[in-house]
């Protein structure tokens, strides 16, 4: 299923499913990058002004953290994390042996994209439409998600690996105090990249079949 290749009218499409597929996890990567900071800018404002959100609500937010600044953000999650092994509450040898080479991983990145959603600023219109008011809450997250997913693609796209990475609420605290992030913004995910000096993990495929119904063709 899904292994014939249609025609499509604008050539843009082949290539954007291209990117897709190209979007993969990479966790090794080194501090270096393809592209200008600019560049990476450019990528996360599109992404910033022209992903959808629900009613046009533009509840995601980002900060860029670029060489020494991303570093501080892979320390602050470190020396949280030995606090917690300090005071007995992770254990020192699954640190040692697993978190701590992990962490260190990202922290050998180019950079991180901080993502947040900004749930207060729905206030007034889960009043105003009182009957989805439960629906803006996982709304808001959803648009978020999108721009993570066009981040990690537009980034894979121009030669970078990325992983995606939820170390909230652990590090939120750290990270509002260090980059002075306004207290209404809620950290949801840190999207990790840098220049791949591995491949990706072997992907595997539950059957297209289990996952997709096509009725009316
Ligand atoms: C919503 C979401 C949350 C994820 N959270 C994590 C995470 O916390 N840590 C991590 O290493 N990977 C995380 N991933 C990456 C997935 O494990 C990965 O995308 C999946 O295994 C498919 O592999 P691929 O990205 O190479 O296609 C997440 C992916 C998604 C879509």
């Amino acid at each position: 299923m899904g292994s014939i290749q249609p025609k499509f009218k604008n050539p843009a499409t082949t290539t954007l499913l291209e990117l897709v597929k190209a979007r993969r996890t990479y966790y090794s990567l080194k501090p270096e990058s393809p592209i200008s900071d600019e560049a990476i800018e450019h990528i996360i404002q599109d992404a910033i002004l022209h992903v959808p959100s629900s009613f046009n609500t533009q509840t995601s937010h980002v900060v860029l953290l670029l060489k020494e600044e991303h570093q501080k953000l892979w320390d602050i999650a470190i020396n949280i994390m030995e606090g917690l092994v300090a005071a007995g509450k992770a254990p020192k040898e699954m640190f040692e042996n697993h978190t701590k080479p992990k962490l260190n991983a990202f922290r050998a990145g180019y950079g991180t994209v901080l993502f947040f959603v900004n749930y207060e600023s729905l206030a007034a219109i889960k009043e105003q439409f009182a009957t989805y008011a439960d629906k803006f809450d996982p709304f808001a997250l959803e648009s978020n998600a999108m721009s993570q997913y066009l981040v990690w693609t537009a980034l894979c796209s121009e030669g970078f690996g990325a992983n995606l990475q939820h170390y909230s609420p652990l590090i939120d605290e750290q990270v509002q105090k260090m980059w002075n992030v306004p207290a209404s913004w809620k950290l949801d995910a840190q999207l990790v990249f840098g220049t791949p000096t591995g491949d990706p993990s072997e992907k595997t495929f539950v059957p297209l079949e289990d996952r997709y119904k096509v009725f009316g063709k």
